[in-house]
Parts: C-alpha cells; sequence; structure tokens
C-alpha cells in the first residue's frame, strides 16, 4: 500500500485522475471501478478537464459501479446510476451502455447480484477501482462485520451510515435501509485500487486502514492485503496516523 498526503481535496482529485488518465492512454479499453459519494466529485471534475481540454477518450472504457440503494426507482436523482450518469458518465464519452450499476429494483436481487458478478468476470475483471472510505471504515457498503471474502450482496446500512449519507436526501427518513454492494472479495481482486478520503471526518477511519490491525470491523483495513493500493489523502485526513 502506498499513502500519499497531499494540501486538498482538489490535489486529491488530480492525482487520482492522472491514474485514470495514464492507464486509459496505455489501456484504451479499461474497466473502470466507480464510486459515488462526495470523496470522488474532485476526480470526476478532473477526468472531465482532461477529456474536454485534453482529449482523454473513454469512448473503448467501461465502468461498473460499486453500489446501489434498494427500492430507489432507477430515475431518482439520489439512485447511484443517476449519480454516476450525472457526476461522471455524462461528462465524459463513455458509451452510456457501458456503464452499469447493480439492479437495486430487481424482483430477484439475489439473482441481479450474481449477473453483476459475472458482467464484471465477462469483461474481463476491474483494471482501476477508485473508491471512498466510510466513517466506520466501509468500502463500497461492506459495513463493520462484513465478511471479507464476500462477494455482490445485499446488506443493511449502518445508521451512521445513514446518518452521513442523510445530507443527499431531504431528510433521513428518505435514505434506504438497503443497499446492494459489491463485496469485498470483488472489490479485492480489482487490479489497482486508488482510494480517496478528504477531512478531519476520515481520519480514524484513515487511521484503521492503514495502521490498524486487518478486521472486519474496519474492512478498509483488508487493503493491506491488496497487491496494489494507493491511498491518496489530505492533511486532515491523514491526521490520525503515527
Ligand atoms: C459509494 C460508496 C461508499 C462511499 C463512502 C464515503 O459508492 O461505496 O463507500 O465511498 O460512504 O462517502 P463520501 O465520499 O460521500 O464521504
Amino acid at each position: 500500500m502506498e499513502v500519499v498526503i497531499l494540501k486538498d481535496a482538489r490535489e486529491v482529485g488530480r492525482a487520482a485522475a492522472g491514474v485514470f488518465a495514464a492507464l486509459l492512454r496505455r489501456k484504451p479499453d479499461a474497466v473502470l471501478g466507480l464510486a459515488t459519494g462526495s470523496s470522488p466529485l474532485p476526480v470526476y471534475d478532473e477526468l472531465a478537464r482532461l477529456h474536454v481540454e485534453e482529449g482523454l477518450d473513454f469512448s473503448q472504457a467501461s465502468g461498473f459501479a460499486l453500489d446501489e440503494y434498494v427500492g430507489l426507482p432507477a430515475d431518482h436523482p439520489e439512485a447511484y446510476g443517476s449519480v454516476i450518469r450525472r457526476d461522471f458518465a455524462s461528462r465524459v464519452n463513455i458509451g452510456p451502455a457501458s456503464v452499469h450499476t447493480p439492479d437495486g429494483t430487481a424482483a430477484d436481487l439475489e439473482g441481479a447480484c450474481a449477473a453483476y458478478e459475472e458482467a464484471i468476470a465477462a469483461a474481463g475483471g476491474v483494471d482501476l477501482q477508485i473508491l471512498g472510505i466510510g466513517t466506520d471504515g466501509h468500502i463500497g457498503f461492506n459495513e463493520p462485520g462484513s465478511s471479507l471474502a464476500s462477494r455482490t450482496r445485499i446488506k443493511t446500512l449502518t445508521e451512521q451510515t445513514r446518518r452521513d449519507n442523510a445530507r443527499f436526501f431531504s431528510s433521513i427518513d428518505e435514505v434506504p435501509h438497503h443497499v446492494v454492494t459489491q463485496g469485498v472479495g470483488t472489490i479485492m481482486e480489482a487490479r489497482h485500487v486508488v482510494l480517496v478520503a478528504t477531512g478531519a471526518g476520515k481520519a480514524d477511519a484513515i487511521h484503521g486502514l492503514v495502521e490498524g490491525p486487518v478486521t472486519a470491523m474496519c474492512v478498509g483495513s483488508v487493503l493491506q492485503f491488496h497487491p496494489h493500493t494507493t491511498v491518496l489523502i489530505d492533511e486532515a485526513a491523514a491526521s490520525s496516523l503515527k
């Protein structure tokens, strides 16, 4: 694991986008792992800039989102399919049909989870996964206590995560209780993981991720076993590191 401490969220975004750009120039049909939430926004801003100003080409790339809320209609503005389209896909020239999110509206959710795993495998696996981290150490929505070998499945959000995500909704009551998320084992198969985190609110989670024991109670810590993880953080998020 390499840990790079940068000045602010903008620098973190630039550094992460630089990793995407280098990959796409080397492998135009790369499979990109996409995250939602606030942390990757500066990354997507910089990727959009690189596309517009420097012609960074996504036309052959494909993308797989980490997770999706269960029960939000696909056209709900906070459904992660909508968020990925708004924050990333609509701003670059990736084919809309090449961007996938788990189906949180399926009648057969377990079947949808298995189908998602198959789609990732059929694409050849994820080349580069962008990750945020929850204040409780989750990656994807693998909350504390998740199996470190888990695959895509339904999870229940903790109250802390629902509180953290309430800012995207008009009230906490609207935040779904369940999600479909790639499992920890699924995420660990990405060839390169770039985790971005900024702000003091992430300092404990980053401490657990980088320096803590590997434990399902801070799921991000499992990345200590990943062969190629880059952690890009600002000084506030690094403030609990020894
Ligand atoms: C989002 C996801 C989550 C977030 C995490 C941090 O697709 O899988 O793990 O990355 O909850 O969210 P932010 O960046 O909003 O603090």
